[in-house]
């Protein structure tokens, strides 16, 4: 089995090459190529993760380049996990929209839709290349905004899933409070990529029984104190959202805060130089401590077990994905790109059936749907009348006011990164 990662010179990288080793019985991986334009980066991941395979004794080949067409060549799965502009366009994303009074995040609101823009083309000219070298490789994107470019991908027709940690983060949580293995907890996991619920937690699988209402009774507080919530409104909703939606919840909270402190961008960017530095020690060979105060926790895992059913039988017979809604969601568009259960084989993902679902999730859904179509319309056709519809419609913005202000901010912000700008 052929694997290649493209942006394999993240630092997130060394948490995945962590979880291929630990996994190898799961995935075989004979070969693992990692694609990165930046030479330096990739020479010291790279090393590291010869080391980490060596230490664990796993016998497949690790290969670096910044040839994308010789990477892909012959792989059976390709995992897109790049960030066009690096920090630094990312640090631009979660600062300006304060300017006008609104989050500055890197998938939501705003800042979500200057990452589409900038990420959209990237991804669709890198999978069209997949796929004249090698029209048969999964497209694994792990790149944000995942909803956004998971839909470009599957409109423009590529073999694609797309894949986030937030559910697998849950699910091992969930676990643990609940002293059982992770999987045995089945989440009933419904929404829109950083935009989900967890409306039941069930032992077993989809039919097991619900013990959401008992894990938010004994450990509502715990659970609350993690997403930042106040306890009362989980109590209220009994349902757990991610912690994504404390952007929308408590909106105005959360800008006051950001508006207090250094950006995450900038945070990451110390961590990141201060990893590359213990990349570069030949003595290291596992991936450190440190990596686990980024966001990617369960990354791997969940990267693993995707491949793993869409390249064999390897994985879990349900996995969290983003795939394409046809009915399950009968309140969005078919061709809606929504993150919930699937079954997943080598003929990719089918959603599992979800219950009928509250209104105040599914309007919430359907309004962020309508913000992902008119993103995503920016992205493929560019023009500022396009950036402005898709800001308006976004219900954290809304205003025309707002609109034209993060309009202006965001062309010019990302010009060099928009070829129609
Ligand atoms: C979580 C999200 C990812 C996001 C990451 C950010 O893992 O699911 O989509 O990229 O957090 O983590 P960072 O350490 O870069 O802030
Ligand atoms: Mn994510």
């Amino acid at each position: 089995m052929k694997l290649t990662v493209v942006g394999g010179g993240s630092t997130y990288t060394p948490e995945l090459v962590d979880g291929f080793a630990r996994l190898r019985d799961t995935l075989p991986i004979e070969e693992l190529v990692l694609v990165d334009p930046a030479a330096d980066r990739l020479e010291l991941v790279g090393g590291l993760a010869r080391r980490i395979f060596a230490r664990q004794g796993h016998p497949g080949r690790i290969v670096t380049t910044d040839d994308l067409d010789r990477g892909v060549e012959g792989a059976d799965a390709v995992l897109l996990q790049l960030r066009v502009g690096g920090q630094a366009a990312r640090e631009r994303d979660e600062t300006w929209p304060l300017e006008c009074g609104c989050v500055g995040q890197e998938t939501t609101g705003a800042g979500g839709l200057a990452k589409a823009l900038r990420t959209v083309p990237v991804v669709l000219d890198i999978a069209e290349r997949v796929r004249r070298t090698n029209p048969d490789a999964w497209i694994i994107d792990f790149t944000n905004p995942v909803g956004i470019v998971t839909r470009a991908l599957l409109r423009a027709g590529h073999k694609a899933v797309g894949l986030c940690n937030v559910a697998i983060g849950l699910q091992r949580k969930f676990a643990a409070r609940l002293g059982v293995a992770p999987a045995e907890v089945h989440l009933d996991h419904v929404g829109l990529n950083h935009l989900t619920w967890e409306t039941g937690v069930r032992l077993g699988g989809p039919t097991g029984e619900d013990v959401l209402p008992k894990l938010l009774a004994d450990h509502g507080e715990a659970i609350a104190a993690d997403l930042r919530l106040p306890r009362p409104v989980l109590d209220r909703l009994g349902v757990v959202p991610s912690y994504y939606l404390r952007y929308y919840y408590a909106h105005d909270e959360v800008v006051r805060e950001l508006g207090a402190k250094p950006s995450r961008a900038a945070e990451v960017a110390a961590m990141e130089r201060e990893l590359l530095e213990m990349y570069a020690d030949p003595a290291l060979d596992e991936k450190p401590a440190l990596l686990a105060r980024r966001g990617g926790a369960f990354y791997s895992e969940a990267a693993v077990d995707l491949a793993a059913s869409l390249l064999g039988d390897g994985g879990s017979p349900y996995q969290v994905v983003n795939t394409v809604n046809g009915s399950t969601l009968p309140f969005l568009p078919s061709d809606a790109v929504i993150e919930v259960q699937a079954a997943v084989g080598p003929d990719g993902a089918e959603p599992l059936p979800v219950p009928t679902v509250d209104p105040l999730y599914a309007g919430l859904m359907a309004n962020v749907t309508a913000y992902e179509d008119l993103a995503l319309d920016a992205a493929l056709r560019g023009g500022r009348d396009r950036v402005f519809r898709a800001l308006l419609s976004h219900p954290l913005i809304g205003q025309y006011e707002y609109a034209e202000t993060l309009t202006d901010r965001l062309l010019a912000h990302n010009r060099e990164h928009l070829a129609w700008a």
